[in-house]
């Protein structure tokens, strides 16, 4: 049975899934193994960190998202297909992992986070 989204470890869980279908992914893969080489590292503690504070509000996340992907625009562009790919990863993860309250909460900040950036960056 699966169970919900309750703490840093399952947020742990969900991101490290969902980044590990991004990366194989044939739409938008290339964006971060070709274009920004992204060192998983560093950027896999930061996502959690993000994702941790966007669902409990624990402060621990300070970055400017809105802008990184704005610059990351400016290097190659994003398109709506691209975000929709996005969109459809992430639920498809928190779907094959969670359920209850906070995995429906995860879907909806990630849709509407991803229509916000849609409209500031790309349309
Ligand atoms: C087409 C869709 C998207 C693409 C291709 C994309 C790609 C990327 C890339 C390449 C990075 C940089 C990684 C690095 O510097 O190592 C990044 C960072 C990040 N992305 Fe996205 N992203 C997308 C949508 C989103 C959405 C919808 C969210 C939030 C719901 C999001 C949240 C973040 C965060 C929090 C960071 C880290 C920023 C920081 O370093 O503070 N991304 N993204």
């Amino acid at each position: 049975m699966k169970t919900d989204l309750s703490n840093r470890y399952d947020i742990e869980k969900l991101i490290t899934s969902f980044y590990d279908k991004v990366k194989t992914d044939s739409t938008i893969g290339y964006i971060f193994n070709d274009v920004v080489k992204v060192n998983w590292q560093k950027h896999l503690p930061v996502m959690f960190n993000f994702w941790e504070n966007a669902l409990f509000y624990t402060g621990n996340y300070t970055g400017d998202t809105m802008n990184i992907h704005r610059h990351l625009n400016h290097i190659t562009p994003l398109s709506k297909e691209h975000f929709k790919q996005w969109e459809k990863l992430f639920t498809e993860t928190v779907d094959e992992l969670f359920e209850g309250p906070n995995a429906e909460l995860a879907k909806q900040r990630a849709v509407s986070i991803s229509t916000v950036m849609q409209i500031k960056i790309v349309a």
